[in-house]
Parts: C-alpha cells; structure tokens; sequence
C-alpha cells in the first residue's frame, strides 16, 4: 500500500480507538487490532484488496446492533460517515460498509446479499477471534458480565430445550462452546482461516476434555 493508504489507515486506528474507548472487553480495541493483524496474516495468501480488508477490519464494530436497539444499520452508516470525512472514493467506502453489514453471525445465517474475497478475509478473521485461547478468554468475560455459571451438569445443551425451557434457563458459558464456537471452524472460507480455526478448535477440544476432567476431581 502506498504512504496515502498508510495515512488513511493511521487515521482510521485512531478514529477507531477514541470510538471504543471504556468498550467492554469482547470488543474493545484490542479485538480490532487482533482482527485487524489476522486479517493481514489470512490476505498474504488470499491476495484481496489490502485497503479495503484494512478498512473493514478496523470499522467492523464501532458501533453494535446489540447495543443500539437492534439497529443493524448503524454500523454501516457510522463506518461510512468516516470515510466520508476521508475523502475515500465511493466504491471503497461501499464495498467496506457492505462488508460490515454482512459480517455477523446472524447475517451469515440468513439470505447472503452480498459476496467478496474481502469480506471472507475479514469474517474469517473476526470468526477465529471468537475461538482458541482468545475466543474462550471472551466467553468468559461474557459470561460473568452476564452473570453466567460456568457450568451445570444438570443443565441439558441449549440444542436440546424446547423454546420454553430455553427461557428459563440461565445458560453456563461452557454451553456456547457447543452453541457456537465448535461449529465456527466448518464456516471458514479462505485456506489460511481453516488452517488456523483447526488448531484452535483442537485446543478448545482439549480444554473442554480438561475442564470435565477437572470436574469431577479426576485431573
Ligand atoms: P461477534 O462480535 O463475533 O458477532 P458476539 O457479539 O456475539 O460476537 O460476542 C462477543 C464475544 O462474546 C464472542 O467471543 C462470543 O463468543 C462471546 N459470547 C457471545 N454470546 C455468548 C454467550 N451466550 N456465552 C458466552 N460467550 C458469548
Ligand atoms: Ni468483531
């Protein structure tokens, strides 16, 4: 990238930044800038577009729907205010914010509007962040904001219930293991996202298995 991309790049860290300052700890900076280098890490090889994957990585979560009464737009429209303010042209700044609009969880599990090398590179990266040592890290952080046990050997897997018990029931952090971050290895698209996410699912089968272990007083 050329010292133009890198000056826009320095501006958007910093933009970034001062957005999530005081952010909880899921998605604080540091998530960014782990996304961000994962990223970069995952292009070597896929080769897209180096701004562009930058630029989505960086803006990916400045804004959450979670906290912004479901508002899925708002991510988008913040992210392409600042690149306004950059002067990018136009079809960057639509290409990132068609990125981040398509890069959740949920919006992966439901019509694809939207396909590019990019926002695979990105959403790999944003997926493996979610998993391995890192990924367990924040599902507890998660899961003592929300007051979460650790586990229950009472509590049956949230696949199990029936919509009414899943109501009643305060999940423990170790059910979003199976919930979620088990399955994420099968949804990487780009070569390197699938050699990582493997490794770190390995290690969270390992965890798991020294958990129970530990459990029951046995290791
Ligand atoms: P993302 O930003 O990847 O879309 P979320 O906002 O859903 O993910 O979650 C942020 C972090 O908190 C992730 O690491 C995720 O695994 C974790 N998390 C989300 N929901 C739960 C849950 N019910 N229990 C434990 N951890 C969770
Ligand atoms: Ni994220």
């Amino acid at each position: 990238m050329q010292t133009d991309s890198n000056l826009i790049l320095e501006k958007t860290i910093k933009f970034v930044k001062q957005t999530l300052a005081g952010a909880e700890a899921g998605h604080d900076w540091f998530h960014i800038d782990r996304v961000y280098k994962t990223a970069l890490t995952i292009n070597q090889l896929e080769k897209g577009d180096p701004l562009v994957v930058s630029l989505a990585a960086l803006l990916h979560d400045i804004a959450d729907a979670k906290f912004n009464n479901g508002d899925e737009e708002i991510g988008p429209f913040k992210a392409g205010e600042f690149m306004k303010s950059l002067d990018l042209n136009q079809e960057i700044i639509r290409h990132v914010q068609e990125i981040i609009r398509n890069l959740s969880y949920k919006s992966s599990l439901g019509t694809i509007t939207f396909q590019s090398a990019e926002l695979d590179i990105v959403q790999d990266a944003d997926r493996l962040d979610a998993i391995g040592a890192i990924g367990i890290a924040r599902a507890f952080t998660y899961g003592g904001y929300k007051n979460r046990i650790l586990y229950d050997p009472e509590i049956k897997p949230v696949l199990e219930m029936t919509k009414e018990e899943y109501k009643n029931t305060q999940a423990p952090t170790i059910n979003h293991f199976y919930e979620k971050l088990l399955r994420l290895k099968d949804l990487m698209k780009t070569q390197t996202g699938k050699t990582l996410a493997e490794k770190r699912h390995n290690f969270m089968l390992t965890y798991l298995e020294e958990f129970y272990q530990e459990w029951e007083g046995k290791a």
